[in-house]
């Protein structure tokens, strides 16, 4: 899937991007998807760890697992929250046994995946009958205010390869209908939808943009693919984009969700 590949980044760039939201979308996805003590959790694309964190707090460390193809990301789960078990390993091949969780969830993962029906599917495969597999994505097409504006910002000076990369039109499973499909043809049942709003402070436009430089998820890959004459306009016009200067501010950003469950056998 589109940018895959662009979170071999360091955690603390992705922490100045979207990470700043991960905290409040975990809080949000799990009450959401029911996971309450005494089970026993999998995060799959748990990157530096928001969400396995929030799992780890209600369920303890010795009942979550995480896994994520990168490397980077991984190691900085597995240092943040010591005593989860995080593996290097992707969606499509999760190494698990059958019936291994309670509940298996992803946050901001799903559009990632190479072969989406495949990792949904193997969530399904790893959570026992009755238990609970659940996933957010963003509304990277409406409100989800940063990635918004920057692809907006990005078509005002790049018309052609901004419009092109906007992930508000490349990304696959970020509508209700999509996100059912695939719900469904991994033979969940009781499938149901939510979305939730968070928000995040900035000191001002500048620490906004400090980790787009960096090259982080899709939005920074398209950022150091232009010359330094490019950026610099890309930088103005995601200023004018959001209208906001050198004051802190905070942006919103809606994320869509939904959870369903292993159907038990006969
Ligand atoms: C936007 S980040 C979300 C990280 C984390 N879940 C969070 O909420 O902060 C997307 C994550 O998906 C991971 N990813 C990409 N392809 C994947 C796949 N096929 N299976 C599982 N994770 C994948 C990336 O490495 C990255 O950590």
């Amino acid at each position: 899937m589109p940018g895959a590949d662009t979170f071999r980044a360091p955690a603390d760039a992705y922490d100045r991007f979207v990470g700043r939201y991960g905290r409040a979308l975990a809080a949000e996805l799990i009450a959401f998807a029911g996971v309450e003590r005494g089970m026993r959790a999998l995060d799959v694309g748990c990157g530096p760890g928001a969400l396995t964190a929030a799992l780890a707090e209600r369920l303890g460390t010795a009942n979550v697992c995480g896994v994520d193809p990168s490397e980077p990301f991984a190691e900085a789960c597995r240092r943040r929250i010591p005593g989860t078990e995080i593996a290097v390993a992707s969606a499509e091949a999760l190494p698990f046994r059958d019936d291994s969780f309670d509940a298996a969830l992803s946050q901001l993962v799903v559009n990632f995946m190479a072969d989406a029906e495949t990792g949904v599917r193997e969530m399904a495969r790893v959570t026992r009958a009755g238990g609970l597999v659940a996933s957010c994505v963003w509304d990277y097409a409406g409100e989800m205010t940063l990635l918004r504006a920057f692809w907006d910002a990005a078509a005002e000076v790049e018309p052609e390869r901004g419009a092109a990369a906007d992930e508000g039109v490349v990304m696959r499973w970020c509508r209700e209908g999509e996100l059912a499909e695939l719900w469904r043809a991994a033979r969940l049942g009781d499938v149901r939808f939510g979305s939730f709003t968070v928000r995040a402070p900035y000191t001002g436009f500048e620490d906004l943009w400090s980790p787009l430089p960096t090259g982080v998820g899709p939005a920074g890959a398209f950022c150091i693919s232009l010359d330094d004459e490019r950026r610099a306009a890309l930088h103005d016009a995601l200023r004018r984009q959001l209208d906001v200067g050198d004051e802190p501010f905070e942006l919103t950003a809606r994320a869509w969700a939904v959870a369903g469950t292993v159907p038990r056998q006969g």
